[in-house]
């Protein structure tokens, strides 16, 4: 993954053992329904801390909600970083109250996607492409777009998540990040009627959220007209486009098709070139055990 500050290190019995740079985490995963490699007691040896949920410890429940236990000495904040050739970030973690910790590792070739097609597009075009990054939470993908030389905007609707994604970005060593703090849907509406224009837009969207003025968001009721909204405001010429989901068990291939269909390609673009892939982010613990976190679905023309 070229990621030396990340490791899955097991994984089985709805937990997962990791590794984010200095410090082992044992975090609730419901999907992994297999045996641990690593006997329960070492898991417990090697960990600083880990995540319960009420539903106990090596069940399969469905709340993100908790309690961190140490297990020893630990900051409760640190960096990690990021590093494939020139693309470097680094991300501040944090234990938070919901079972994250401000990084989604499983997204790494999203970014890798993000930071060569910035590149790409920058050639092309001659100039700095314009990248939305919506429900962009601690901003992963906003600084590999940053760090290909993109004009970027980072929106999410929780105050908080914005000011630790500039900080990650003042860590990175980079600057110059638009921030919104605004309704996902309402702020591509509103681009759209102002005639605005992105070269890439990535979107990460969660099962329900809200806006900051209390705009429901509920991915199956609203992602159709949401991408139909986004499809408005994408170049239609030189772009990018990462979808991911990460709920609701949507499949890769449905993904596919909401694409397809709310971005009308197959019947819009006549004979004009644009490559669409798709398929589940996943990581392999040390033991070659397969974890499937999320699916993607990646335009580029
Ligand atoms: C799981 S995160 C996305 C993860 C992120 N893409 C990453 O890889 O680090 C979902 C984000 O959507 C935000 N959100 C929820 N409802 C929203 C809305 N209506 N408009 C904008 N952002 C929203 C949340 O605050 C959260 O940060």
């Amino acid at each position: 993954m070229g990621w030396k500050d990340y490791e899955l290190l097991d994984s089985g019995e709805f937990e997962k053992l990791e590794r984010f740079g200095d410090y082992i985490l044992i975090r609730p995963e419901p999907k992994a329904l297999w045996k641990k490699s690593i006997p329960a007691t070492e898991w417990s040896r090697m960990a600083h801390t880990r995540f319960t949920t009420g539903a106990g410890f090596g069940k399969a429940g469905k709340e993100d909600s908790g309690t961190w236990h140490k297990l020893k000495r630990m900051d409760e904040q640190w960096p990690v970083e990021y590093r494939k050739g020139s693309l470097r970030f680094s991300m501040r973690m944090g234990l938070t109250s919901f079972k994250h910790v401000g990084i989604f590792p499983e997204q790494a070739p999203n970014w890798d996607f993000i930071y060569n097609e910035v590149k790409r597009i920058k050639t092309g075009m001659g100039g700095a492409p314009k990248v939305l990054n919506l429900f962009a939470y601690t901003g992963a993908a906003s600084l590999a777009a940053k760090c290909a030389g993109a004009d970027v905007t980072h929106l999410d609707s929780v105050r908080q998540v914005v000011t630790w994604a500039k900080g990650n970005m003042e860590m990175s060593g980079l600057d110059n990040i638009r921030w919104v703090i605004e309704d996902a849907l309402k702020f591509v509406k509103r681009e759209a009627k102002r005639g605005n224009l992105y070269q890439g837009i990535i979107m990460d969207p969660p099962a329900y959220g809200h806006g900051p003025d209390g705009e429901k968001w509920k991915l199956d009721e609203l992602l159709y007209e949401f991408l139909a909204e986004v499809n408005t405001i994408v170049d239609k010429k030189r772009s990018f486009v990462v979808l991911n989901l990460y709920s609701n068990g949507y499949s890769a291939v449905l993904a596919e098709t909401l694409v397809n269909t709310s971005f009308g390609l197959k019947k819009d673009e006549n004979g004009k070139s644009h490559t669409l892939t798709f398929g589940e982010l996943m990581l392999k613990d040390k033991f070659e055990k397969a974890l499937p976190l999320s699916v993607f679905v990646r335009l580029s023309r």
